[in-house]
């Protein structure tokens, strides 16, 4: 397979935009649709692979409305999965029976999969409209991590009526429990064990070609600024349009966007087959906010809290620049995974974090070498390379 670099990416996406029309005349004249029509959401599909699936809506203190999935299990053991960002809940299902939700349930576990604020199933609030106002989009993992995590957290324990549960953080998905344990530290006491998948907290050592989209962030950020807008990938928006003709056009999409995907998480064909990359057109990308984006570019400096800037830093946190988030104030038990074929969680930055967590009770290197960022929850062999450890984790750190 031949690879493609970013420049030859955004070249192809441009043409690709005035193509779109073409294209979509081609597959209309020959029928070219290969994809399975599969538009379920979560429920339909943990349905579908003979499990039984609740849906609840809890309310975040700020007033996001958000929907948690459950595949009812023992009590006595809830464990909360956490997508990363452009996912959602999803995530955790689309590999049928080999997926994590799926293999957890049928070993007993009472699991619950979020959705936080921004994902399809999440797009709500009492009172703000995300399609008019722009307040719904200002957010990034700070806020799901201070309001959004908490509010899960507090619905689960009550439901079940345990006083902690065991969690698992994919990616961003973790990050939102290390922003939790370090501005609202009370919570800290309610996790068992987070086991934190791909970890995102500084991109200290991101790799090539990665580094080019970080290396001159406020140049990206000013892109994104020039799309004049707060969500990304809304439903009906541009971006959105254009994913969908190119990347999941069966003339185009594997060999253009999953090359261009594999460029930023790393290349492993064999775990991500093109019958699988195109189930995936129902379920990515999820909307997110400007800001987030924005505030992961930032992750090049740091751990830091989002930064607006000197003059709104200023007002905002009385300072001229963001202060890091505490990791000394992060009590929980963490788990880390990671691999070595990842570009954008690093073994390197995982050991350093390793580091500055007070309470990493484990640190392991995926053993595939060709294990990618998306592989941790897509991975065609998921149950044989990963499965194994996050059961043993769950069993060992259950206090
Ligand atoms: C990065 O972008 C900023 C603003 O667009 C510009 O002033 C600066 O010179 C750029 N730096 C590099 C290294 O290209
Ligand atoms: C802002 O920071 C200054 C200098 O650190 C401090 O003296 C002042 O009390 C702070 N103001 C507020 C409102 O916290």
């Amino acid at each position: 397979m031949v690879k493609i670099g970013l420049r030859t990416f955004f070249m192809i996406l441009s043409i690709g935009l005035h193509l779109t029309s073409a294209v979509s005349i081609l597959e209309y004249l020959f029928n070219l649709d290969v994809n399975e029509n599969e538009d379920s959401n979560f429920k339909d599909l943990v349905i579908k692979y003979g499990k039984e699936c609740e849906e609840y809506q809890v309310v975040t203190e700020d007033g996001y409305i958000l929907t948690l999935f459950r595949i009812p299990g023992d009590v006595n053991r809830p464990v909360l999965l956490v997508h990363g960002c452009f996912g959602s809940g999803d995530s955790f299902i689309l590999r049928g029976k080999k997926s994590l939700a799926y293999a957890l349930a049928e070993a007993g576990y009472d699991v619950w999969v979020c959705n936080y604020r921004g994902t399809k199933y999440s797009r709500k609030h009492v009172t703000v409209d995300p399609d008019r106002d722009d307040k719904f989009w200002d957010y990034s993992f700070e806020e799901i991590g201070y309001y959004d995590m908490p509010a899960f957290i507090d619905f689960i324990l009550e439901k079940t009526g345990q006083a902690k549960l065991q969690t698992i953080g994919y990616s961003q998905g973790g990050t939102v429990f290390y922003v939790m344990g370090s501005i609202k530290p009370e919570y800290n006491e309610k996790i068992k064990v987070l086991i934190s998948l791909a970890p995102i907290a500084h991109f200290y050592h991101i790799k090539n070609p990665v580094t080019r989209l970080f290396e001159n962030e406020s140049r990206l950020s000013n892109i994104i600024n020039a799309m004049g807008k707060e969500e990304i990938f809304g439903p009906r928006s541009g971006e959105r349009a254009m994913i969908d003709a190119i990347c999941w056009s069966p003339l185009t999409g594997y060999k253009i966007c999953s090359q261009f995907l594999f460029e930023l998480v790393g290349y492993d064909e064999d775990e991500c087959e093109p019958k699988f990359y195109y189930k995936l057109k129902h379920y990515i990308p999820n909307s997110i906010s400007k800001k987030n984006v924005q505030h992961l570019l930032q992750l090049r400096r740091g751990f830091n809290r989002f930064d607006y800037g000197p003059e709104r830093n200023l007002e905002v946190y009385n300072a001229t620049s963001p202060s890091k988030y505490d990791l000394d104030k992060v009590k929980m038990k963490i788990v880390l995974y990671v691999s070595k074929n990842d570009r954008l969680s690093t073994v390197e930055d995982g050991e350093e974090l390793r580091n500055e967590f007070s309470n990493v009770v484990e640190f392991r290197i995926i053993e595939r070498d060709e294990f990618n960022h998306l592989d941790f929850i897509w991975a065609k062999n998921m149950d044989k390379y990963i499965f194994p450890h996050i059961l043993r984790a769950l069993e060992q750190y259950n206090f």
